[in-house]
């Protein structure tokens, strides 16, 4: 009964208005085959007919209760939109149910006796669906849908169309001035371009072995491996050394020669082409893990019409991921379109550069004191900057060989190691370099990779490199210790795994809430040499207690005992009440909370508390009189509260003396 429904349909272009939620639907997305076959060697080419701006063809039978939507060669967004999540949609049916009958990546071509015919299968809820597009050759109608039938869950439609009248390779040349070459598969190493009539043809280079060595230092010295690769295609190099697994396929390894060992980097049949700025990036996968790792292979291949093939610097990307810049001729997408421009490498996604040519330095090297996030803040300007280009530092190691660290502290960075052979790869945005020999650099740092750890007595600065060496991407670690005797002054060097550690010795790692200036004459104290390690805390006895302080920063002992209001805060001082048990800690200033003035002879810091009022009124504050005494470390002098809940503490240091 279902057969006798045979009848001529209409057909309507279907606008949707409301494309996909929120997302920015580009006509590309629309599309998923080139909808170019080759068939029993006719070239059917049926793209005119792909809907590629989100609208769907769509055929209504009131008789057979169903509106059934599809597109050719691309998704049929309206699928999508209404009736389910799934975005790979090609054909479904409104009603009865809603379902997909037709999903893009299951499409087959066959020829058919006057035409072509494109099948699909889809859902298979209650039972198999599929839809198959059967076209017939006809010269007069771009398109016209003659016929839907639905039998079970099978729907066919008939659509005559001058696109399915099949172009001869050899035309005659009196019918066609200007015949169109057949389009190449892609698997005869063809990609496509920006636009469905755009590809990128490498099929000249198939099969044919190339290579591309990378450098490393193994204990201390120089070597490489060597990556052998093709552009696609099988290459046979791979299988004279060592491998793993005899029975996979290669369209690249990675070769130690001295080892003689060959380790799988791609497959020939594993490869997902990404258009980039200026041609197309090949990703080659392998299928075989070694050493905890899939290797992956990314050709770089940038369109240049006067060089035939030229392979830049190969360097690793990541453990187990390599790249290989390629300036290639055959990277020029090249159309088959005559009507359209051939240089329409303009349109393909934006190339995102994995190096880092462009990394901006960090903005300063003034880490401010925040008592949440570092309670010690530290001005390193005076160690970067046009004075200090880098510094070097020495390294002598058993296992890693001697060699230099050139390195910057914050902002700079270290051209330097552009000037030597780039053993991870070429970059331009150094903050540091192991150099061997004076003739090979490896990174260590990038600027803008940055982090630290702030203590009372000096910072760690940690800078991670982005590029890979030997499936490493350094470290150095800069130790800067506050030590007011020295501007800077590299003590030590040390290698913990892939941190390259350095301890310096510099008076702009004491930290600045320790330094005070005298505004009137200019100079300043640094009371940094005072603090104690672990945030310990001075006692000052008064009279029946005693009070526990420091001079900058903040103390723990108080922690211990805060019972009744935890958390409050960073403590410059505390009192210790010892009459109850267990002791009970009074916040007598806050470390944030601090008025100062500096003179020649005397600094007084004023410490206020803003927890535990005393008695009536006003909040807890200490006075530290610090006098200048040159002979004198560290003395109290004298303690005294007065009034009430108001502590001074008269002390006597040589570092109250201004500088
Ligand atoms: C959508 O993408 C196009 C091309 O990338 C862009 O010009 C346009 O501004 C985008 N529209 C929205 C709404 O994001
Ligand atoms: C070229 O590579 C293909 C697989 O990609 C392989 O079938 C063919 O045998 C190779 N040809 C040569 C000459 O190695
Ligand atoms: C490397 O290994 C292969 C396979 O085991 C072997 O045939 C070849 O002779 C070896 N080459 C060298 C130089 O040892
Ligand atoms: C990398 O830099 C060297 C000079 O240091 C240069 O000869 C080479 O062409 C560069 N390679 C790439 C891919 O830019
Ligand atoms: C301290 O750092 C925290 C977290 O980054 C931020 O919310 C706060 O405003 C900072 N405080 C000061 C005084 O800068
Ligand atoms: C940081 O140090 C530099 C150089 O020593 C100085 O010029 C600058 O004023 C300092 N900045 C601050 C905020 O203290
Ligand atoms: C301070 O630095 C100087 C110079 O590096 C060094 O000789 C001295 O031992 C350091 N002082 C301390 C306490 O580390
Ligand atoms: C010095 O002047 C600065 C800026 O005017 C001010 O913030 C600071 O508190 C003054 N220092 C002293 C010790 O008075
Ligand atoms: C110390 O600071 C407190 C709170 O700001 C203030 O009340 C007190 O007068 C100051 N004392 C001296 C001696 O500056
Ligand atoms: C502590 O020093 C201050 C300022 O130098 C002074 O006024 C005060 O008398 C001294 N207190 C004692 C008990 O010596």
């Amino acid at each position: 009964m279902l057969t006798s429904m045979y009848r001529v349909l209409y057909i309507c272009l279907f606008i949707l208005f409301q494309l996909s939620e929120g997302s920015n639907i580009t006509s590309q997305s629309f599309v998923t085959s080139s909808c170019n076959f080759i068939l029993n060697n006719n070239l059917y080419d049926l793209s005119p007919l792909t809907l590629t701006d989100g609208r769907s063809y769509k055929t209504s039978n009131s008789l057979l209760k169903f509106d059934y939507i599809f597109n050719i060669c691309g998704y049929a967004t309206e699928c999508k939109n209404k009736y389910s999540t799934r975005r790979d949609s090609q054909a479904c049916s409104l009603f009865p149910l809603p379902v997909q009958i037709g999903d893009t990546n299951t499409e087959i071509a066959v020829e058919n006796p006057n035409g072509i015919t494109l099948s699909y299968t889809g859902s298979d809820f209650l039972c198999s669906r599929s839809n198959d597009l059967v076209f017939t050759c006809d010269e007069s109608t771009d398109i016209t849908v003659v016929g839907a039938q639905a039998h079970r869950c099978k729907y066919t439609v008939n659509i005559r169309s001058k696109y399915a009248c099949p172009i001869k390779p050899t035309p005659k040349p009196t019918l066609s001035p200007q015949p169109k070459p057949p389009r190449p598969k892609p698997s005869n190493c063809v990609f496509q371009g920006s636009s469905e009539n755009t590809f990128f043809d490498f099929t000249k280079l198939k099969n044919i072995t190339y290579q591309a060595n990378v450098g490393y230092i193994d204990s201390g010295y120089y070597t490489y491996y060597t990556l052998f690769f093709s552009i696609c295609g099988e290459i046979s190099v791979c299988t004279k050394y060592n491998q793993q697994n005899p029975d996979v396929y290669y369209q690249s390894c990675q070769v130690y020669l001295n080892q003689n060992q060959s380790i799988q980097t791609g497959d020939p049949s594993i490869v997902q082409d990404t258009l980039i700025r200026n041609g197309i990036r090949l990703n080659y996968q392998a299928t075989e893990i070694y050493s905890g790792c899939l290797r992956n292979i990314n050709l770089i291949l940038s369109c240049d019409k006067d060089e035939e093939f030229t392979i830049g610097q190969a360097k690793e990307i990541s453990p187990c991921a390599y790249e290989i810049p390629i300036v290639s001729l055959y990277a020029c997408p090249f159309s088959y379109d005559s009507s359209s421009s051939s240089s329409s490498s303009g349109g393909g996604s934006p190339y995102s550069s994995s190096s880092s040519s462009s990394e901006t330095p960090t903005s300063t090297c003034i880490i401010d004191s925040n008592i949440t996030e570092s309670p010690y803040g530290f001005n390193l300007s005076a160690l970067s900057g046009s004075n200090h280009p880098y510094y070097i530092a020495k390294y002598q190691n058993d296992l890693y060989g001697d060699f230099n660290l050139l390195f910057s502290v914050c902002q700079g960075k270290v051209d330097k190691c552009q000037q030597y052979n780039q053993l991870s790869g070429n970059s331009t945005s150094y903050q540091s370099c192991q150099v061997y020999n004076d003739k090979y650099s490896i990174q260590t740092g990038t600027p803008s990779l940055l982090s630290y750890e702030t203590s009372p007595t000096g910072i760690s600065l940690l800078y991670k490199s982005n590029m890979y060496s030997n499936s490493i991407a350094k470290q150095n670690k800069l130790n800067l210790v506050c030590n007011s005797t020295t501007d800077f002054d590299i003590e030590s060097t040390s290698i913990q795994k892939s941190i390259l550690q350095v301890n310096i010795n510099s008076r702009y790692a004491c930290p600045s809430q320790c330094v005070f200036r005298d505004n009137s004459t200019g100079k300043s104290i640094d009371l940094s040499p005072l603090i104690l390690p672990n945030n310990g805390a001075y006692e000052a006895k008064f009279q029946s207690y005693s009070l526990y302080f420091t001079f900058c920063g903040q103390i723990d002992i108080c922690l211990k005992y805060e019972q009744q209001i935890p958390g409050m805060g960073p403590y410059q001082s505390c009192q210790l009440l010892m009459g109850v048990k267990p002791p009970l800690a009074v916040q007598t200033g806050k470390s944030t909370s601090l008025q100062v003035t500096v003179s020649t002879y005397a600094t007084k810091l004023n410490y206020t508390s803003d927890s535990f009022p005393c008695g009536s009124g006003h909040y807890r504050y200490n006075i530290l009189n610090l006098a200048c005494d040159p002979t004198t470390d560290y003395k109290i002098i004298s303690t005294n509260e007065s009034p009430f809940c108001n502590y001074e503490i008269n002390i006597s240091t040589k570092y109250a003396c201004p500088r």
